[in-house]
């Protein structure tokens, strides 16, 4: 028999802003306790991850800030990667969508498709901003979800109710970067025709008979509904270009279109692995994973990736011809936060850096994979947290690694006592190894995360029990033998536990290891070392030294965690007045990074006298004005409709941007703009001054 071989993934994350709790708890910690376990058994693991970098939400962001693209996904790349790094994820490899390999790998992947006719060319009407000179994708654009009527549904996706959309599907779309309704203008894309493919999908779906029922519910409901084709590229200025041969071929001006994030995102597993396997010196090893019939890819993720993971990706790996498709998709449900929905915008949300400031990671992994969402929602609270570190993990394992090593070493000179005649009880504790390894195990195998740490944890309760009972501070005066045995099977019960709980607890385990003296763990690098079934029997050899060393699970004191509430409050509060246009304490925008003298003598300002001003038809947010600028007259579009009259601006002198380039909008162009300050609430001034029309401003 060949060893498995485990291809895992976990959602790449946006690198446009940091982790939160919710996401820890959905596609990462499962993904590193099935890894960890999986190497531990001896199978073959290859754990994959990365920073997604294109997409919408990366450029919205920059234009907000002020900074490019790359700028942000480079700061959130680093931030998320040291977080992982901080909370023990066991990546074999974590890239990123913006390195040349990734580039590479799904331009070419787009071209295989291409030049197997796998996509349908569509020119279509679509949502375009007159005022931002954009084609509005995905969360450009946001309206009523045709499902479930939430109003705040993106172009792509309804967060809420998890269905996947065209911008054009949404009611009373408008656009999230000027607030504008969109118009309709003429674009051509290349779709991923998945109408045609739906009898195949579906057909590849019934034969997972193993999936998680929430994923399959989702799919299938989708699948009822009738799958839509997908627009596979997009109009933006930030993403993998379109292959410019493709789009020459096709007859098709390439400009400005790029891959839709979706569709490059999840080739980047594969162009991760393709960085790993050159790191390696071994450039045709990601072949042995992505193009061997015997690997099991198994992709981790929240729910809200569902389809693009059970329907799109596999339709596109299927399309392409060359791939394993996915084995298992283990969703999970999403995360709660103090009885309340996560929301970043509101600032409702533990960020996990933030958390391991002040917890250690273990603490942050036993209580997430205590209450991790596997088959529906659940909730995260702070003092539940405190409850179950203090009670569970430190009572119980804690206190019986403490109580078992302290009276090794004080009573039998530091070194694992002899096991001579033992009692049924005794033999029976042991056997509590060999039952508790093999639950775990099947419990991790089939992705029940929560039962299986109360397995593992089942083990440390016993363990307690069996102590108790044993007395073994009266047996060292009384029964001296009897004394040695219990110890013996307690420190069994621990060293088990360090193998067993280490894909739940990696720090804590290492540290209890070098307590007991235990070797080395099984790796890819280090074969023969402790595997999971060494588990399942005694592993301390008599006589062999032990170790008290700092306490295994330090209890957590209330302060720390009534500081955590504090902080959610106070994050949260001042979330909801920045949001709240009434309040006081309205921030100042920040300070935009310095620029040099030269950067500034390039912009030529003059004052202009607005001689007309009137309402743009068919716009909300937009005044035509005529600005006499002394040598010309200028025709300028000024998004201000919304904060101004015309009568505010006519006859003022205003303050004028005159070289900057001519923008289309609404079928005509702008020739400049019109300085305005605008105050904390978003109303606007416009800025005047007592000069001839011409007079340049320095
Ligand atoms: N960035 C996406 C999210 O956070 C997940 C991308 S997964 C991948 O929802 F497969 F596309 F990589
Ligand atoms: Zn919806």
């Amino acid at each position: 028999m060949t060893t498995p071989r485990f291809l895992v993934t976990s959602a790449l994350p946006y690198a446009n802003g940091p982790l939160h709790l919710g996401h820890a708890a959905g596609a990462y910690l499962p993904a590193d306790i099935f890894c960890r376990f999986e190497r531990l058994r001896g199978n073959d693991v290859l754990f994959i991850c990365g920073s997604d970098e294109h997409g919408v939400a990366i450029l919205m962001r920059a234009r907000k800030e002020g900074v490019s693209p790359q700028d942000i996904v480079d700061r959130y790349h680093e931030r998320i990667r040291s977080a992982f790094e901080r909370f023990g994820m066991s990546f074999d490899w974590y890239g990123r969508t913006s390195s040349t390999i990734h580039r590479e790998t799904s331009a070419r992947f787009f071209e295989t498709l291409a030049d197997k006719g796998s996509f349908v060319l569509r020119s279509e009407e679509q949502l375009y901003d007159p005022e931002a000179g954009l084609f509005l994708a995905d969360r450009f654009v946001v309206g009523t979800c045709p499902k479930c009527a939430n109003p705040n549904a993106y172009g792509d996706q309804c967060e809420s109710c998890g269905t996947s959309l065209s911008p054009s599907e949404l009611i009373d779309p408008k656009s999230t970067l000027t607030e504008a309704t969109p118009v309709l203008e003429e674009t051509t894309h290349w779709y991923l025709p998945l109408g045609a493919h739906q009898e195949e999908l579906a057909k590849w779906i019934d034969s997972r008979t193993n999936w998680k029922p929430t994923v399959l519910g989702q799919i299938k409901s989708w699948m009822s509904d009738g799958l839509a084709d997908r627009a596979m590229t997009r109009d933006l200025p930030w993403g993998v270009p379109v292959p410019a041969n493709v789009a020459a071929r096709a007859g098709v001006d390439a400009t400005g279109k790029v891959l839709y994030v979706w569709f490059d995102a999840p080739i980047g597993y594969v162009s991760a692995t393709r960085e790993w396997a050159e790191q390696r010196g071994d450039p045709d090893a990601w072949k042995d994973w992505w193009q061997n019939d015997e690997t099991r890819l198994v992709h981790f993720i929240g729910k809200d990736n569902i389809v693009f993971h059970c329907l799109i990706f596999p339709l596109m790996l299927k399309l392409h011809g060359d791939f394993v498709l996915p084995c298992d998709v283990p969703a999970n449900e999403f995360l709660n936060l103090e009885g309340q929905k996560l929301s970043t915008s509101r600032n409702w949300a533990v960020w996990l850096d933030e958390a391991l400031d002040a917890f250690p990671a273990d603490y942050l992994r036993y209580a997430l994979c205590a209450i991790m969402p596997e088959t529906k929602d659940s909730d995260f609270a702070w003092r539940d947290f405190g409850n179950r570190i203090n009670n569970e993990l430190a009572d119980t394992l804690g206190n019986l690694v403490h109580r078992c090593v302290t009276f090794g070493v004080r009573t039998f000179d530091g070194v694992v006592p002899e096991l001579t005649s033992p009692s049924d009880v005794d033999l029976e504790a042991l056997d509590l190894l060999a039952h508790t390894t093999r639950a775990v195990a099947e419990k991790i195998e089939s992705y029940k995360f929560r039962e299986a740490l109360t397995e593992a944890m089942n083990l440390a309760r016993h363990g307690n029990k069996y102590f108790n009972d044993g007395e073994p501070w009266k047996t060292k005066k009384s029964d001296k033998e009897r004394c040695a045995n219990t110890i013996h099977v307690s420190l069994q019960i621990v060293a088990s536990l360090s193998v067993i709980l280490e894909p739940f607890l990696p720090f804590t385990c290492g540290r209890l290891r070098s307590m007991l003296g235990i070797g080395p763990l099984r790796s890819a690098g280090v074969p023969e070392g402790i595997g999971w079934n060494d588990a399942a029997r005694p592993l301390l050899q008599p006589g062999s030294p032990i170790t008290e060393g700092e306490p295994l699970v330090p209890k957590i004191e209330d302060a720390a965690i009534e500081e955590q509430l504090t902080k959610l409050e106070s994050a949260s509060r001042a979330a909801r007045s920045a949001n709240d246009p009434a309040s006081e304490s309205l921030p100042y925008a920040p300070l935009a990074p310095e620029i040099t003298f030269d950067d500034f003598a390039k912009i030529d300002l003059r004052v202009g006298r607005v001689i007309a001003a009137e309402k743009m038809k068919k716009s909300k947010k937009l005044l035509r004005c005529d600005v006499d600028l002394g040598f010309e007259t200028r025709q300028i579009l000024a998004g201000v409709a919304e904060h101004l009259s015309p009568e505010d601006l006519i006859g003022k002198t205003v303050l004028v941007v005159a070289n900057l380039a001519p923008r289309p909008m609404m079928g005509t162009e702008s020739q400049g703009m019109l300085l305005m300050a605008e105050g904390r609430r978003g109303d606007l001034a416009p800025t005047t001054a007592d000069q001839e029309p011409g007079a340049p401003v320095r």
